[in-house]
């Protein structure tokens, strides 16, 4: 069934797929479904209609799945910051298993491997060690109770589709209790300052970003992103609000005055305390700047790198190649069952961060090096020493071609891959399989509960030497 305009259609969702949406069948085309859990009977509105397929919303379920509850937050789902926060956990956990599958079916072609179950979070609510929220002039209206009363002050998150528009939001699950404490603190002094939020159509205004980060030990830093350098005014904010909250160890202040659109600039201030976090995973110990890399999920850090040392084997004698290495973490965190690591990475303050990471732990067999791997690879560089155990941690997009193909053409028995991404694992699993390895197992990870995101472990071994 259609609307008129054919806009609005009537289908039932089928299996889930990677991105938080369902495929579903309508008059013989391949449907992707957002919003629809597997099962249900929706009203969708087609958002884009393809050669191939249609990309379509649901906007009205008329037949329930029974793993729907109710979610608790106010702002789900127009934040888009959550997309199964009304989803049984259980069910949600099934749903990543169900993606990751597909993907390493139907995209890798890879049919004959170990798959063993999702390791679960602990905690599904108030996980996250870093949060990120936007300061706007213009304020998203969720719904008509809201009032309407032209609030020049927004701080939350943007709005779908409207991008100069902000969602207020005065709580958020996904962040600890204590931040959200700093962050209802921080809320009032700031509105009631008089200081003007950023309107990015206009460029004009003062405040742009709050970035809040929380270490294990319950330590919080601050930075405030704003448009211009005015170091009275955010001493003054950041004394007012310290005054109250002991747990504040650092107040930063970034400056971005370009157009763009992010919450780094062009130089960060320390305004007061320290300059940098110290955090744990495990036995180790870390600094974290304002704009360092690090992994999101304190409570599952650990059991995904204990799935990477488990899946790896390590015997205390590998020379270990450690790709992507961000901050060191993994090398890090390894470090005592392998005889060497080397961790390659592109951005450089993060590889000073590592190489100040190893030192601070008091060690000497990791070493880390700064480069676009892309590059590294096409000029040979990667592989001038041997490696026993590649492990390989690579953004979202996966990994480039040519490092792929600078891997097959390696010696290296035994690859460790961890991604955030399913379909570009896949992707690349498919490269490393046409280059004579060979898919052993793979083990999903619950990083991020209540989204649709997943990190996968997977470890390929050379053909030949199985
Ligand atoms: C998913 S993070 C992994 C970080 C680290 N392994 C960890 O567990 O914290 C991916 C890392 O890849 C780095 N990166 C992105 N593109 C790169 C490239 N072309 N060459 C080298 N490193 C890159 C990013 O800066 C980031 O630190």
């Amino acid at each position: 069934m259609t609307d008129k305009k054919n806009k609005n259609i009537e289908v039932q969702a089928g299996k889930p797929i990677y991105g938080g949406k369902t495929l579903s069948q309508y008059n013989g085309k391949t449907v992707m479904l957002e919003r629809a859990l597997p099962g249900e009977k929706v009203m969708a509105f087609i958002k884009k209609k393809k050669k191939g397929y249609i990309e379509a919303i649901a906007s009205e379920i008329l037949e329930k799945s029974p793993h729907r509850t109710e979610s608790e937050c106010k702002y789900y789902p127009t934040c888009g910051g959550c997309k199964l926060r009304d989803v049984e956990y259980d069910y949600q956990r099934w749903i990543k298993e169900e993606v990751v599958k597909d993907c390493i079916t139907r995209i890798g072609k890879v049919k004959d491997y170990e798959f063993l179950p999702i390791v679960k979070a602990d905690n599904s609510s108030h996980y996250r060690n870093k949060m990120e929220f936007t300061f706007s002039e213009e304020r998203y209206y969720m719904s008509k109770d809201e009032g309407f009363d032209n609030d020049k002050f927004s701080l939350g998150f943007h709005a779908p589709k409207f991008y100069s528009k902000v969602i207020d939001v005065e709580y958020c699950y996904h962040q600890p209790e204590l931040l959200n404490y700093v962050y209802k603190s921080l809320r009032q002094i700031l509105k009631s300052s008089g200081l003007k939020p950023y309107n990015l159509l206009k460029h004009t205004g003062f405040l742009r970003y709050l970035v809040m980060r929380i270490t294990t030990e319950n330590k919080v830093m601050i930075n405030l992103v704003t448009k211009s350098k005015e170091l009275d005014i955010i001493g003054s904010v950041a004394d007012q609000l310290m005054e109250n909250h002991p747990e504040i160890v650092s107040f930063m202040n970034t400056i971005n005055s370009r157009l763009s659109s992010t919450a780094y600039g062009e130089e960060t201030l320390l305004i007061k305390g320290q300059e940098v976090l110290l955090d744990y995973i495990g036995e180790y110990k870390f600094e974290i700047s304002s704009n360092s890399f690090f992994q999101v999920n304190p409570g599952q850090t650990e059991k995904l790198y204990d799935k990477i040392v488990e899946f790896a084997e390590l015997k205390g004698e590998e020379n270990v190649l450690d790709l992507y290495c961000g901050v060191g973490t993994i090398a890090i965190y390894i470090n005592k069952q392998v005889k060497s690591v080397t961790g390659f990475e592109l951005v450089e303050a993060a590889v000073v961060n590592a190489q100040r990471n190893a030192e601070l732990n008091d060690i000497t067999n990791c070493k880390f090096v700064s480069g676009d791997l892309m590059q590294l690879a096409k000029d040979g560089e990667i592989f001038k020493e041997k490696f026993d155990i590649i492990i390989t941690d690579p953004p979202r997009d996966g990994m480039h071609p040519k490092v792929v193909h600078s891997i097959i053409n390696s010696e290296v028995k035994k690859i460790v891959y961890v991604s955030c991404n399913p379909s570009t694992f896949a992707r690349d699993v498919q490269l490393f399989e046409m280059g004579g390895y060979k898919l052993e197992k793979v083990q999903p990870v619950d990083m991020f509960p209540h989204t649709y995101h997943v990190e996968t472990v997977g470890v390929l071994i050379k053909k030949q030497l199985l």
